[in-house]
């Protein structure tokens, strides 16, 4: 019998027992997004009593987060990287804290400000090599198998398995807790009108041969949606969704003209459907690679013509971008992007898009003279390119204060314009 499998058998045991290896005080790191290792998670929630502050440190978590639910504060800390649905409410009431951070900076605190005592994971069976497939989720998680003291792994037969730089060895895992359970999924978002006026002006900015990054939610799936007439694009992303398969399948996306990997999707984590993950699994052009690589800046550089998509909260008259609070509330976090707004500047070629609608559901503009007091600026007005909403897109880059304000007034929400060209008034002494 091969060595890895002797390791491998003789390490396997039983969720219950594995989350006893938490001790109080420990720092947990969970897989990212849909890699979640959902049993392990939740064998640890139940064995609460057993723990006092174990600080749980987690980006988008999709599961339950259990751990971060009124009464738990007693047995658990949690520290968000990222401000999601099931963890908004407890960095609000203050039983949770938020660690502002670049996502490709991530593995680097763990090796210096985050020690990381316990890795919780989920990893395909081992393959004949003893390599396990960190599967839709390499992100941070590959660091924090690197340098946690333990990592407890579940063994899930139904988690893809990607190549890349996604596979660890047995031996670099402690604990084996074989249970097979569906990969959470993402249900693709609701796209209406206002959506897809803003797809079909993004869409505009799009070239043949660019290389893009989507963020999450409608409005990268309605960019797509306007994109079935272009030829070879390619991606280079922090995440992809179901709507890229589908320009996959219809050969919009060839990543043949990519200047950095040409052939390949290159991507740090994934979230969808399973007919995404029917995609990705053990799909040689999908190159799944730790954020530190996919997210640095200098490496989205290398990619000529790539093209940011993102989205935000607000916007002032100066381009400056707040994209995850809302006044002082933290409802998401910094993720990918800067990494990507700055990749994408250094791109011979490069743009980089904030997409939005220009409305709060029709109740107030995105587009105000001031952020909210106490918001946190994501994107600096240095950083910005462009803004679009549905009525249009603003080229901010090498514009000045008066042509932004210009330019941002003009692709407002006709309801909002005429308070924020008296605010252009009283800042430029001029008429529009
Ligand atoms: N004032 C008040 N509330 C606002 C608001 C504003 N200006 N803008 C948004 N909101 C509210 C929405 O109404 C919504 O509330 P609800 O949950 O009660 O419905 C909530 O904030 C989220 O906004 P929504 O527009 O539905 O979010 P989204 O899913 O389209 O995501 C961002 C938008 C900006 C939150 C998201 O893109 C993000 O976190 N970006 C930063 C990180 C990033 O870009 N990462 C890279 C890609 S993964």
């Amino acid at each position: 019998m091969e060595s890895w499998n002797t390791y491998y058998i003789s390490h396997i045991t039983t969720a219950e027992e594995a989350v006893k290896r938490i001790k109080s005080g420990d720092r947990v790191v969970i897989q990212h997004a849909c890699g979640e290792p959902t049993f392990l998670v939740n064998a640890m929630v139940a064995n609460a009593e057993a723990y006092r502050d174990v600080e749980i440190v987690h980006m988008v978590a999709m599961g339950q987060a259990a751990y971060a639910q009124p009464g738990m504060e007693r047995y658990f800390r949690h520290n968000a990287l990222f401000v999601g649905g099931s963890t908004r409410a407890a960095v609000a009431e203050g039983r949770g804290d938020f660690t502002p951070c670049f996502f490709s900076e991530v593995p680097g605190l763990f090796q210096s400000a985050l020690p990381v005592d316990v890795a919780l994971i989920t990893v395909t069976p081992p393959d004949e090599n003893g390599k396990c497939s960190l599967g839709v989720s390499v992100d941070y998680t590959m660091a924090a198998v690197k340098c946690a003291k333990t990592v407890i792994a579940q063994v899930n037969a139904d988690m893809p398995y990607t190549y890349g730089d996604a596979a660890v060895d047995v031996t670099e895992i402690d604990c084996f807790v074989p249970h097979d359970a569906p990969i959470i999924p993402l249900a693709p978002p609701k796209i209406g009108p206002v959506e897809e006026a803003i797809g079909r002006n993004v869409a505009s900015l799009i070239q043949d041969g660019d290389t893009l990054q989507l963020g999450i939610g409608a409005i990268p799936d309605a960019v797509l949606k306007f994109l079935k007439d272009k030829k070879d694009l390619g991606i280079h992303s922090e995440m992809f969704s179901d709507g890229v398969v589908e320009l996959a399948q219809a050969g919009v996306i060839t990543n043949q003209k990519k200047t950095l990997h040409p052939g390949k999707y290159v991507v740090t984590f994934l979230m969808g459907t399973q007919r995404l993950y029917d995609f990705v699994d053990h799909n040689p052009d999908v190159f799944l690679a730790p954020v530190d690589y996919v997210n640095d800046p200098f490496v989205i550089a290398q990619n000529d013509n790539l093209v940011s998509i993102n989205s935000c909260v607000q916007v002032d008259l100066m381009g400056q971008v707040a994209s995850e609070s809302i006044g002082p509330r933290q409802i998401s976090g910094t993720g990918g992007q800067v990494d990507f707004i700055r990749g994408a500047a250094r791109s011979k070629g490069g743009r980089s898009i904030i997409a939005m609608p220009s409305t709060v559901k029709g109740k107030a503009s995105k587009i105000v003279p001031l952020l909210d007091a106490g918001a946190a600026v994501t994107t600096c007005r240095c950083d910005v390119d462009y803004v679009v909403t549905e009525y249009g897109a603003a080229h901010l880059k090498g514009h000045t204060l008066r042509q932004r304000a210009k330019a941002l007034i003009e692709i407002a929400h006709p309801d909002f314009r005429d308070e924020l060209k008296e605010e252009y008034v009283r800042r430029f002494h001029s008429s529009l």
